[in-house]
């Protein structure tokens, strides 16, 4: 069974077949939301929204380490991530989806490892490659079913949020090497790792980023809305057949 976490514009997927909503408890505290366990396809799915149903939890206050932790519990086999972003580069206009597969963490102060604290032993992950490879392959190849288009490859940072960035933020992301920017993506990533669970993100290119060509005078919230609807409409197809591929 697949979990899908939704982010921003996908609190809830239209097409799966609802069969119960399970509300549950972590040693780490409370998720994002009731887990959401159906079908689509006919295949068993189960959907989480990131930042709550009422989408009010901010990206540093999502507690990720529920989140996969409960998703654990549920035995889920892999999780694909749904995450709008910023484009870094000309050719990532809004609109562009990109299956990411590397991460910079400009993240802070997030609980960001499950092994911390009382008799718990230190827990070295490796995180070279940061997403998994077999669940890329697969969300690109339901891509590509969908009829959908998505760049195969690219380096998400992760910044911290609620607030987007600066321009000159933005100019030091692109000289790091980073193609898309959201807020998200960490430590959500690693924490998956730490429990051994598959990991894939489709990153939904909503704006350019903050100095960049249409958003050089600055970011507009109402075009963001617009490249959001219509984009998760799109990616809701593409979930839709990675229970065929
Ligand atoms: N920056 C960070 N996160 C985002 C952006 C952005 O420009 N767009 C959507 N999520």
């Amino acid at each position: 069974m697949l979990a899908i976490i939704g982010g921003s514009g996908l609190t809830q997927l239209s097409n799966m077949e609802i069969e119960r909503r399970e509300v549950v408890r972590t040693p780490f505290g409370e998720p994002s939301g009731a887990l959401v366990f159906g079908r689509m396809c006919n295949e068993p799915v189960v959907f989480l929204a990131r930042h709550g149903y009422g989408h009010t939890i901010p990206p540093h206050l999502v507690n990720y380490r529920a989140n996969i932790w409960a998703l654990k519990d549920a035995r889920v086999s892999g999780i694909v991530s749904v995450a709008s972003v910023g484009g870094i580069r000309a050719e990532l206009a809004p609109g562009t989806l990109m299956v990411p597969d590397q991460i910079i963490d400009y993240t802070w102060g997030r609980k960001s490892t499950f092994f911390e604290g009382g008799d718990t032993p230190v827990r070295h992950i490796d995180f070279t490659h940061p997403y998994d490879q077999a669940l890329r392959q697969r969300l690109l190849a339901a891509i590509s079913a969908a009829g959908e288009h998505a760049v195969d490859g690219g380096v998400y940072a992760s910044t911290q949020g609620p607030r987007l960035e600066t321009a000159a933020e933005i100019n030091r992301l692109d000289r790091d090497g980073a193609d898309i920017v959201g807020m998200t993506g960490m430590p959500e990533a690693a924490l998956a790792r730490e429990l051994d669970l598959p990991y894939a993100a489709i990153g939904v290119v909503v704006n350019y980023a903050a100095g960049r060509w249409s958003s050089e005078a600055g970011i507009h919230f109402p075009d963001i809305e617009i490249v959001l609807q219509e984009s998760m409409l799109r990616v809701r197809n593409v979930l839709e057949c990675l229970c065929r591929v």
